[in-house]
């Protein structure tokens, strides 16, 4: 059957229906139903949880829909990359029921007033280098569980603080429904895949690199037995190329991301920084050394 690509609230909600009452009708059971969100430009790495939705469900909804309410004044929503036509095609060759894929105006009400907080896990990090970021994203995030009403969403392990924020806003405000958090794709050399990656010109793209590897090296020390986290995070700053300007380096817990003087087992190290003017974000889960660290 092939792939709906739909632009209202009202459509989206007939299209889900038919395919829901349809599956019924034929299997005797409810379909379960999963919903990727992105906001388009998909690489690797958004069709890796794409793929894992269309495997686990029996509906699977993809919506693209570029954010303006996460993006803070002077950032980038302009020039956020748009291709919608190549989205689209990979979706479908990726076997997705319908993508949601709404004009701002049909999401966002001109007097719309309501907003979706999380606090504390969103005070930190990103939260406080991008003033109203996650306020956008959980407002988006909320209206999308609302409008698809999944059984499951998935979202990349690369954007951890956005998956913790989420996770916090589905549990407090009772969302019926599963998140899965997906292993970050990677570039041969490690560099973490996303859109920004785009601009970044060739030896800024290979400086850039080294943002893993120093999230390795790091990794690497904790597992052969180092855990003060001074001491940890100096290894990974020593192997960040020069052009990479750190924004922030951590050793949070993995739930409540409060930042850590020791290291143990399951925290999580995230950092940020800017290569040529473009931020990037990675992170990783530290094991030690008798489990897996990457
Ligand atoms: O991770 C993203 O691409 C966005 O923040 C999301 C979750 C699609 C909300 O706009």
């Amino acid at each position: 059957m092939s792939m709906e690509v739909i632009q209202t609230i009202d459509g989206l909600w007939r299209a889900k229906h038919h395919l829901c009452r349809e599956f019924a009708t034929k299997n005797q059971k409810r379909p379960y139903v999963g919903l990727v969100p992105t906001m388009g430009n998909l690489h690797h790495g958004h069709l890796s949880l794409v793929r894992r939705m269309v495997d686990e469900c029996d509906v699977s909804v993809g919506s693209i829909f570029v954010n303006p309410a996460q993006f803070a004044p002077g950032e980038d929503f302009s020039e956020y990359p748009r291709t919608p036509e190549a989205d689209l095609m990979q979706c479908e060759d990726a076997g997705v029921d319908i993508v949601f894929m709404p004009e701002s105006d049909a999401l966002y009400t001109q007097d719309h007033s309501t907003e979706v907080i999380v606090r504390k896990l969103t005070e930190r990090y990103c939260g406080a280098e991008r003033p109203g970021h996650f306020a956008g994203v959980t407002l988006v995030v909320a209206k999308l569980l609302n409008i698809v009403h999944p059984d499951i969403a998935y979202f990349g392990q690369k954007d951890y603080q956005q998956f913790r924020v989420i996770e916090r806003m589905v549990r407090d405000l009772d969302f019926p429904l599963d998140l899965a958090m997906c292993p970050t794709v990677r570039e041969p050399d490690g560099l973490a895949m996303s859109s920004r990656n785009a601009y970044l010109a060739e030896d800024e793209r290979k400086a850039a690199a080294t943002i893993y590897s120093g999230l390795q090296e790091l990794a690497d020390a904790f597992a052969t037995g180092q855990d003060g986290a001074e001491a940890l995070k100096e290894v990974a700053r020593t192997e960040l190329a020069e052009a990479v300007q750190l924004e922030y380096l951590e050793i949070a817990n993995a739930w409540s991301l409060d930042p850590k003087e020791s290291a143990a087992s399951g925290d999580v190290v995230l950092i940020a920084a800017k290569v040529g003017g473009i931020r990037l974000i990675d992170n990783i889960v530290l094991a030690a050394g008798d489990e897996n660290a990457h």
